[in-house]
Formats: structure tokens, C-alpha cells, sequence
């Protein structure tokens, strides 16, 4: 169980004083802004190495010292990064190996950034080196709150150094075995077999590309890579300021990292939210953002999380940057908060003069004063965050759990085979997610290693790869009470992706379920089948599994084509708990009505007593309600009784109306 590391709501973001090194007076008017705007906590030094260090060796810490100083001196805490997010020019010069390699063979010139090789033990000596010095020198200083490691780990390298690292790590994964090895990728199929480590690379696509067994260590490999890159950076950290918590900021659902792993290495999660709102389908927008804030909520037992990066207006990377509508940005930070964040950070507190991100949105923009829309919606935003001590460190409980397994994703976009075109993974978690965020009742996002007991109803959508003993553990859930749903292409294959031999699911979840399938239909787009279930008929799509019971109840048959009439949904009663089988794929309305269902049976009550409606999202906080209306228009909403409205501080109606964008803190 984690510590509470704040007292109040983290409100702040990413600072850059270093690209304002010239005007120091900009560096005083940003204290007085921040005050203004209610700021408590700013990030600096993600990329100031080529300041601090110019030339290898030659310190300048001297802006640094003083920038700490001011932000302290103004009541404004430090989180503090370490730089290796971009490395200065010198360094890539003089030491190419530290230059990331492309799968095209060619190794990087310098530019840009989060770019390094993962390997390069040159690049992790000078990190090591530097974050070293970083933490001796503010060890001590009061306004240190936080590290706050590199900026977004991802991507991956394919030097000589990491395909010599990527051989090792396999070593080690096949007990040093290369006969397991060729028995695990199936290598004799088209003549694979391997004689000696030194004949794998990584994959790519002018290489080895359709071993997915192999694609699947490569995925794991450079995950770990990225974890043990994050480490060594900490190293020095950890020994010099054990206290001070760390975090690395993620990013979204980003497939690269295996971030259900990583964060078991943090102290807390953090990540960067960049939802794009405002272009038509606002309750879509937060229905995924919701799913994402609760996937990193449950990373680490629910502990509350950060959100390190959000824009208070605009960002410059969509095709098309559209300025949000008043209120927007302030409700998305309010989502956060409900959903379990203890902070709203920005990128970025000041925009740059120049450089790629010169039109990002900021808090301060280039006119350089308060008066603005976006200055005066982030201040109103930080006086409300000021009411929300009561909420820090408050963990949510939930008595759903979604499995959303980072190593499944990897197989499911992997195997080729059944319908290659459409077989989102994410999406088909959302909608599994959805019932639950629309009726207001909390849901994790667990993966299938997770410990399943605490949860009424555990929903595995697509759980193509089973991991060692994840099938016995859904046997062993159901048995002492629990209610596993399963959906199409369950069980597949192993953590090795090798097929279950046997019959699917495999082996103990034949049993469980009381079904075996024996074939996979895939539908072309535009064609579909018809699955019934209580009397309404569904949209079979994409993906249909063609099962036998074996004992299941059968809840729902299929409509059409040479399967009509066999069974689509299934309900097995297995010791104490209760097994589901949904068949198909169906983007309508089919989970909706199916977890409306279970709701009622296994009597899940709503986390709050306010009546749900569409575009309304309600979530409950500790003793916080948080009513949220994500719609384009104004709402009626049911309270169904009198509240302390923590805004206004003053007690509401049992019935009230929220304006479109508008959101209710109640107690
Ligand atoms: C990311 C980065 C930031 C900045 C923002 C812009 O999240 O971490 O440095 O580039 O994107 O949206
Ligand atoms: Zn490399």
C-alpha cells in the first residue's frame, strides 16, 4: 500500500526557465503569474542537459540553484526531472553509439528527441552520471517534491548493441536452450531452425517479421529495456534522496511499454492526457479517457495517480488543432480528479518564442499577461482544486474489473489469421467498459495477473493468450463465487503464443464455461450475422466463435448461415460463481444490454444514488461525488436528494441543471 505523498491537489506543469535564460525578469513576472493562477508545482529540467552540461564535463547548475530558489522562495514546489529525454548535440557527436538505430538498419543523425539507444552503456553511464550530480546538489533543498524520470519512454533500437542485448535476454528466457527455443517459435516451420543465438536479430520488415512468437519477445525485450534503462537513472536517486517519490510519465494506452509492469517499479503513475475534444463526440472522447484514467488507477491497487501533462487550451500535433470550448479543459481536469489523480499538471506553463511547439497551447501565452481566456479558466480551476484537500490520496473501490492485458494486445495484433482487418483490442475493451462508466459505477482495468478475488464481475473481452496458471485462476475465481464473461477467440494460445491443443478454450476453461468451440467465422466489412438475446437480435460482427454447450445454459443463438441455431451466449453455473461465453463481436448496443443484465443479477450498485443519463458521466471519490456533462447541450439531473456543493459552498437542489461542460463537486 502506497503513501499519501501531498496534502493538497498537485496544479501546475511543465516549466521551461531555461529557454528564458536571457530575461530574467520573465522568470520574476512567472512567479507572479503562477500565484495568480493558483499554481503550487512546477516541472523543470526535462531538457536542459546541453545547459547544464555544455561541453562534457563543464557544469553549469548555477540557473538551476536559482530558479529552485525562486520557486521556493514564491511557495511553488519542484517536481525535477532528469534530463535524458534529449540529450545536447556534444554528447551524440562525440559518442554516436548513444544515437538510436532505425529497423532500416541506419543509425539516427542527431535532432529531435526521446531518442536514444536503449543499450548503450555509454548513454547510461552519462545519465547515471548526471542525474548523480542533480541529486547531491538538490538532496536537501526544500522545494524538491518529486523526480520526475526522462520525458515519455518509447520507441525502440535496433544497433548492434541492442540485437547482441535482445540475444541475451532470449538466453536467459530460454534457459539458455536453443532447442526451446526452436521448439517455442515453431521453427520448423519454413525452415527456421536455429543453430546459433548469433543467427536472430530483431525483427523488421526486410528480416524475420512473421514469427509471432518472436515478435512477442522482441515486444517484451524492448519493454524491459526501457524499465531497466529507467533503473539504472535511478539508481543514484534512490540512494541519495530515498524519500523523494518517483514517477516517469506515460503516455495513454501506448503499446510499446508494457506499462502494467513499469509501474510496479514507480512510486506512483503518472501520464500525459491529451484527449481531443471538441470535434463532435465529446461523451466518446470521455468514455475512452475515462477507460484510460482508470487502466493507470489500477496499475498500482487504485493509488491515485498523476496527470502530469494536459493542454490548458490547444495542442500543435493534430491535423487539425481546434480550440476547445470554454470550460472543456477544466472539465477534463475535473474527470481526472474524480477518476483518481492527484494533480492537473500542463504542458505547458509558458509557450516557447520558438521551436516546434511555439503554437502549443499555455497557460501563459505569447501576449504575455493574465488577461486571457485560458489564464483565467486555469486560475478559476486552481482555486477550485484548493477546496479538494479532502480528496488527495483517496483510493476508489470497485467491484468490476476489466482485463486489459498489455502482452495479450501484443498477440491479438500479432497472429495472423481469422479477420486480419478488424480486431481492436482496446475498442473492444472500452465497450466492455462502458455499461459500467455510463451508470456511474467504478471499474478497474486490471491485467490477467492481477488478483481477480476482490471483484463481483470480472470481464476478460478477447483473451487470446492465456499467461502460466491464468487459466486456473479463472477456474479457481468462478469456483468461490465469481462471475467471469469471456468473448470470442478465448485461450487461444500460451504466453509462448503456441495453440492449446484439445479443443478451445483451452484445456480447465472448457469446464469453467461448459463449451468448447470448434470453429472461427470471420465477416468481411458489410457483411454480418444475427445473434439473439432476450428476445432482441444483435449485429454479429468482424468475429463469431461457433461453440457447442457442453453443459452452459444457451442465453442466445445465432440468426443466421450454416450456424443458426447454435448457441452465441452462454451461462455455466461452476461451483459457486457463474462462467459467460459471448460468442461474437458486436459494436452496438449488445454489452450495454448484457452488463445491464448482470447488474441487476449480481446486484452491483450504482457508486452514487444520482440517476444516470447519456453525456452525463458520475463518479464517487471518497466522500466526493463529481457530476460531469460531456453533452453539447444543457441537463436536468436527478440528484434524488440535497447535496453540499463544494464550488459554490452551498447546499443544492435534489433536482439541478447542468450547463454543457459544466461539472458539480458534491458532498
Ligand atoms: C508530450 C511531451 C511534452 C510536449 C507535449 C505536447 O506529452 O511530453 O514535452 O511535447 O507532448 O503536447
Ligand atoms: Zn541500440
Amino acid at each position: 500500500m502506497s503513501k499519501k505523498y501531498f496534502d493538497h491537489i498537485i496544479h501546475g506543469g511543465d516549466y521551461n526557465p531555461d529557454q528564458w535564460i536571457k530575461t530574467p525578469e520573465i522568470w520574476d513576472e512567472d512567479m507572479r503569474l503562477m500565484k495568480l493562477a493558483h499554481i503550487n508545482s512546477a516541472t523543470i529540467n526535462i531538457f536542459s542537459w546541453s545547459l547544464l552540461e555544455p561541453e562534457e564535463g563543464v557544469y553549469n547548475f548555477e540557473w538551476l540553484d536559482n530558479i529552485m530558489d525562486k520557486l521556493h522562495t514564491n511557495g511553488i514546489s519542484v517536481i525535477l526531472a532528469t534530463p535524458s529525454g534529449a540529450r545536447p548535440p556534444w554528447l551524440a557527436q562525440k559518442y554516436p553509439e548513444v544515437l538510436r538505430v532505425e529497423e532500416n538498419g541506419i543509425r539516427n543523425e542527431f535532432g529531435v528527441r526521446h531518442n536514444h539507444c536503449l543499450t548503450s552503456p555509454v548513454y547510461r553511464e552519462k545519465v547515471r552520471k548526471i542525474n548523480r550530480m542533480i541529486a547531491q546538489r538538490y538532496k536537501d533543498h526544500p522545494a524538491l517534491k518529486m523526480w520526475h524520470i526522462s520525458n515519455e519512454y518509447s520507441g525502440e533500437c535496433h544497433c548492434e548493441l541492442c540485437q547482441e542485448a535482445f540475444r541475451d535476454w532470449l538466453k536467459e528466457y530460454y534457459h539458455n536452450d536453443l532447442e526451446e527455443l526452436n521448439d517455442k517459435w515453431w521453427n520448423g516451420f519454413w525452415s527456421h531452425r536455429i543453430t546459433d543465438w548469433s543467427q536472430i536479430n530483431s525483427p523488421k520488415y526486410r528480416g524475420e517479421n512473421h514469427v509471432s512468437a518472436m515478435k512477442l519477445c522482441w515486444n517484451r525485450f524492448v519493454s524491459d529495456s526501457h524499465i531497466s534503462f529507467y533503473e539504472n537513472e535511478i539508481a543514484p536517486l534512490r540512494e541519495i534522496t530515498p524519500d523523494i517519490p518517483i514517477t516517469t510519465n506515460f503516455m495513454r494506452m501506448y503499446d510499446g511499454i508494457d506499462y502494467q509492469k513499469f509501474a510496479k517499479h514507480l512510486d506512483l503513475v503518472s501520464w500525459d492526457n491529451y484527449p481531443g475534444w471538441d470535434k463532435g463526440r465529446n461523451p466518446e472522447e470521455a468514455l475512452q479517457t475515462a477507460f484510460v484514467h482508470d487502466a493507470f488507477r489500477s496499475m498500482r491497487n487504485g493509488q491515485p495517480f498523476f496527470m502530469m501533462e494536459s493542454t490548458p487550451s490547444l495542442v500543435n500535433w493534430h491535423d487539425v488543432n481546434k480550440l476547445p470550448k470554454p470550460g472543456m479543459q477544466e472539465l477534463s481536469a475535473i474527470q481526472a480528479i474524480a477518476h483518481g489523480a492527484d494533480s492537473v499538471q500542463y504542458f505547458q506553463w509558458r509557450k516557447s518564442r520558438g521551436g516546434h511547439e511555439k503554437f502549443h497551447g499555455a497557460v501563459v501565452d505569447h501576449c504575455g499577461h493574465e488577461n486571457t481566456r485560458v489564464f483565467r479558466d486555469v486560475s478559476r480551476l486552481g482555486s477550485v482544486l484548493e477546496k479538494l484537500d479532502g480528496v488527495v490520496g483517496k483510493y476508489c473501490n470497485s467491484k468490476i474489473a476489466i482485463i486489459y492485458d498489455w502482452e495479450n494486445s501484443w498477440a491479438v495484433k500479432h497472429f495472423c489469421g481469422y479477420n486480419n482487418q478488424n480486431r481492436n483490442y482496446l475498442d473492444e475493451c472500452i465497450k466492455w467498459y462502458a455499461p459500467f462508466w455510463r451508470k456511474g459505477i467504478s471499474a478497474d482495468i486490471i491485467s490477467m495477473e492481477d488478483d481477480f478475488s476482490k471483484y463481483d464481475i470480472v470481464i476478460a473481452p478477447f483473451l487470446y493468450m492465456l499467461k502460466d496458471n491464468t487459466a486456473e485462476r479463472i477456474e479457481e475465481y468462478v469456483k468461490n463465487g465469481g462471475n467471469f464473461v469471456a468473448t470470442y477467440l478465448t485461450g487461444i494460445v500460451d504466453k509462448d503464443d503456441m495453440c492449446f491443443l484439445g479443443g478451445f478454450p483451452a484445456d480447465r476453461l472448457k469446464n469453467v464455461f461448459g463449451i468448447w468451440c470448434e470453429e472461427t467465422d470471420s465477416l468481411p466489412k458489410g457483411m454480418s450475422n444475427k445473434a439473439t438475446f432476450n428476445g432482441k437480435a444483435y449485429d454479429v460482427v468482424h468475429i463469431c466463435d461457433i461453440i457447442h454447450s457442453t453443459g452452459a445454459k444457451v442465453l442466445g443463438e445465432y440468426q443466421q448461415d450454416f450456424y443458426a441455431g447454435m448457441p452465441a451466449v452462454t451461462e455455466n453455473s461452476f461451483g459457486k460463481g457463474k462462467a459467460y461465453y459471448v460468442a461474437f463481436r458486436n459494436d452496438n448496443d449488445f454489452s450495454e444490454d448484457f452488463c445491464s443484465q448482470l447488474i441487476n443479477i449480481y446486484n452491483i450498485e450504482q457508486d452514487s444514488d444520482i440517476t444516470s443519463q447519456d453525456g452525463i458521466a458520475v463518479r464517487k471519490r471518497g466522500e466526493y461525488v463529481f457530476v460531469m456533462n460531456f453533452s453539447d447541450s444543457d441537463k436536468t439531473i436527478n440528484l434524488n436528494r440535497r447535496y453540499l456543493d463544494i464550488v459554490n459552498d452551498k447546499e443544492t437542489d435534489d433536482k439541478i441543471t447542468l450547463p454543457s461542460c459544466g461539472y458539480l463537486i458534491l458532498k
